[in-house]
């Protein structure tokens, strides 16, 4: 009987294992895979984000240089809003940020009229980059703008002579510039010079929490299901498998110590089956022998 129970132990061991590696398996894959998942998506939807966000600046820009600049000229008044795109969008961003805290749209310069467009670390980089070389068009970046982690598009502002109606010599310039940001910063524009950038910035979601997030998820629902099959296999193996071997084994000892009056029925229709059946058969054909070996006066069979 003992025999018996360690081979009972190793069949159960060795699908519990098999299951047990499988599940180990699979929460490696699935890790990995929600991690990178999560990362293209989040990615794609601040791009996608970035995108509207740049067309809309496009169309202000667009509706100003069309509409509203040659007005003001035609009629000879004079707006900044009115007259420059770089100054409506400003003008819009402010509104724009007072209602979206998380976005950006940002003119900046290091020579600024207004010092709140001076910029901040990662677009001091950017302009240096846009200085360096002036074939580059854009830029994106992630990084810290307005004290968020953010996908920042940028591309150069280059001055032209139009600019230098607000921004050339100061005296120069309508006094309704002068009077509302002073005479120190802004000015001496240079036809042709990189004076600054134009910077859009998304929230860019914390890719790790967002996986880690998932995957605890994943991980949760991977170690029910692996619980459900492993219960389920175990009761299948002992119903199906382990029990009617134990009958059989029982009946095969029963044959081996001459007890031939047990008679194995186990009516499966398959391998068990079959081996119950060739155990039944052999037993009867033991009884029958015995049974002539009786009638023919012999007590024990010859060697
Ligand atoms: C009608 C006057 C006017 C014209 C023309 C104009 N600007 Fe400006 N610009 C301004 C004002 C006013 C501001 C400040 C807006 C604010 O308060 O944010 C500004 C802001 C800027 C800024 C952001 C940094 C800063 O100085 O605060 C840049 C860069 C800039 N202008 C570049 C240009 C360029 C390049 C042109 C020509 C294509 C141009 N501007 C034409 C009036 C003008």
């Amino acid at each position: 009987m003992a025999e018996t129970q360690t081979a009972r132990g190793s069949i159960t061991r060795r699908f519990n294992l098999s299951i047990l590696a499988v599940y180990a398996l699979s929460i490696a894959i699935s890790a990995p895979t929600i991690y990178l998942y999560t990362r293209h998506e989040v990615y794609q939807q601040s791009n996608t984000q970035l995108r509207m966000l740049v067309d809309i600046v496009k169309s202000i820009k667009g509706y100003v240089g069309t509409d509203l600049r040659p007005y003001f000229l035609k009629q000879g008044l004079f707006h900044t809003a009115g007259m420059s795109g770089i100054v409506a969008i400003s003008r819009v961003a402010e509104n724009f940020k007072g209602m979206q805290q998380n976005y950006s749209i940002r003119n900046v310069s290091d020579n600024p009229l207004n010092a709140k467009n001076s910029p901040q670390p990662l677009e001091r980089d950017v302009l240096q980059r846009f200085r360096s070389d002036r074939d580059l068009r854009e830029v994106r970046v992630e990084g810290l703008l307005d004290g968020q982690q953010m996908l920042v598009r940028s591309a150069p502002i280059v001055s032209k002579k139009g600019c230098l109606r607000c921004h050339g010599e100061p005296s120069k310039v309508p006094a309704e510039v002068t009077a509302e940001y002073g005479r120190g910063s802004g000015y001496h524009y240079k036809v042709g010079d990189v004076v600054g950038l134009e910077v859009v910035g998304v929230p860019i979601a914390d890719i790790d929490s967002i996986a880690m997030q998932r995957s605890l998820i994943a991980i949760g629902l991977l170690t029910l299901l692996f619980a459900l099959v492993f219960v389920a296999i175990n009761l299948l193996v002992r119903r199906n498998l382990i029990s009617p071997m134990l009958q059989i084994t029982e009946t095969a000892h029963a044959i081996a110590k001459g007890r031939l009056d047990q008679p194995l029925n186990m009516p499966r229709d398959d391998e068990i089956g079959d081996l119950a059946r060739s155990v039944e058969l052999l037993r009867r054909s033991f009884a029958q022998l015995m049974k002539r070996m009786r009638k023919g006066g012999m007590t024990k069979p010859r060697a």
